[in-house]
């Protein structure tokens, strides 16, 4: 097995099973897979790949090779790595540089491997391949076409890396894309932080005090899921706005350092250091179970939880009982790591698929315009969008209507009204 570097080879039937039935759940994936199997609209392109190493990205590398281009994949968080998936991908000939439990040093190793192959196109989930390119790897910089960001937390570093005149070379903000943002911040992570909170702990929720840091679409889509489980819901923001709405869609809103004293269950969904602290643990209910479902580890501040805690031990994988001076515990789940990808498997496919979507086909778009864009933050095009709701509408067997041409005309006049 040459240019990998994985835990387990073995593992490789399990894995290819598994990117199976990711395949079977992602039909607009597919269809674009089998023109990009036909057009090769990617031949000869090299693509770096720093993102979650799930089945659903396995399919994405593969719809890419098959539009001709040279993969290389590396992971984007030191939990995310699905070891049976990057054995299957392995065993596909697709360079893949990951392994669940990684250091940070082999971590940033394995981010060079895979800028050894000297991208054109880079992917991102976390802006860290991009990053690791404008500080270390600055030499590659004239050969890149551009790059995509699948995440908030990146775009948001790559906005600032525009704005400070640091960006070299074009990005398109996946993550920001209508049939993106709406679909997989929201009912994605809605779906698979429940779910990796379910199967680490596998606690009732119903009847239970569940707190939810951050009222974005990741946040909406969270507290909508559990209040569905039967929890009572608090939201806490910093955003008047954003305040406002989840009040009025029905939550409860309140400082973290009131909620703190009554939750059951807090998940951190902000993008922001510092959310849960040393000022809230010790008012926390004893058994308090704190998630974080936001991309890096840094909104729950695990360095001031273990620094106060009088002991510590593992009661389940990735379940951590903290017990305090006060003699309470606080129970941290996926050492303050995304939740959703550590504990369960991330979001389902049927989401991924429109993510996933949008990637493969900005990829194709960047290609086509390679040269033509200036070095900022682009917004996914709006055809592209709206093709992958069409063809995710298609594959659920969905009709709508469409506009008359009395409507169109109504709808582009200013002279008609009272
Ligand atoms: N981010 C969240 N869920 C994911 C998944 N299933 N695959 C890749 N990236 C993800």
């Amino acid at each position: 097995m040459k240019n990998c570097k994985i835990k387990n080879a073995s593992l490789a039937p399990a894995g290819l099973k598994k990117i199976e039935w990711a395949r079977s759940h992602m039909p607009v994936l597919e269809r674009i897979k089998k023109r990009f199997a036909k057009e090769k609209p990617l031949e000869g392109v090299r693509i770096a790949a720093c993102l979650h190493n799930t089945k659903e990205t396995a399919v994405l590398a593969e719809t890419l090779a098959a539009g001709g281009a040279q993969v290389a994949l590396c992971g984007s968080n030191p939990l995310s790595t699905q070891d049976d998936v990057v054995a299957a991908l392995a065993s596909e000939g697709i360079s893949v540089y990951a392994w669940r439990g990684i250091n940070k040093k082999d971590y940033y190793w394995c981010i060079n491997k895979v800028l050894d192959i000297k991208p054109h196109i880079t992917l991102d989930d976390g802006a860290d391949l991009i990053s690791a390119v404008h500080s270390k790897r600055k030499q590659l910089i004239p050969g890149i076409i551009g790059g995509q960001e699948e995440t908030t937390t990146g775009v948001i570093r790559l906005k600032a890396m525009a704005k400070a005149c640091a960006l070299k070379f074009p990005v398109i903000a996946v993550n920001d894309a209508k049939t993106k943002m709406m679909f997989d911040n929201r009912y994605g992570t809605g779906s698979s932080t429940i779910d990796g909170i379910m199967r680490a702990t596998n606690i009732l929720l119903a009847g239970k005090r569940f707190v939810v840091a951050g009222y974005g679409w990741c946040g909406r889509g969270l507290a909508m899921r559990a209040r569905g489980m039967g929890a009572l819901v608090t939201i806490t923001e910093v955003d008047a706005v954003k305040a406002l709405e989840a009040r009025m869609d029905g939550f409860e809103v309140a400082p973290m350092l009131e909620a703190a004293r009554y939750g059951d269950i807090f998940v951190t969904a902000t993008g922001d250091i510092d959310v849960l602290t040393k000022k809230h643990f010790p008012l926390m209910k004893d058994g308090a179970i704190i998630a974080n479902t936001g991309h890096f580890d840094c909104e729950i501040n695990v360095k001031q939880l273990d620094a106060m805690a009088k002991r510590k031990r593992t009661i389940l994988p990735e379940v951590d009982e903290y017990t305090l001076p006060n003699n309470r515990r606080v129970i941290l789940l996926a050492q303050g790591r995304l939740v959703n990808l550590a504990c369960a498997e991330g979001h389902p496919s049927e989401v991924m698929m429109m993510s996933f979507g949008n990637q493969a086909l900005a990829t194709e778009y960047l290609v086509k315009n390679a040269g033509k864009l200036k070095n900022k933050v682009y917004e996914v095009p709006d055809e592209i969008d709206r093709e992958i709701a069409r063809l995710t509408l298609q594959a659920m067997s969905i009709k709508m209507d469409v506009l008359t041409k009395e409507q169109e005309e109504y709808l582009s006049s200013w002279t008609s009204g009272t």
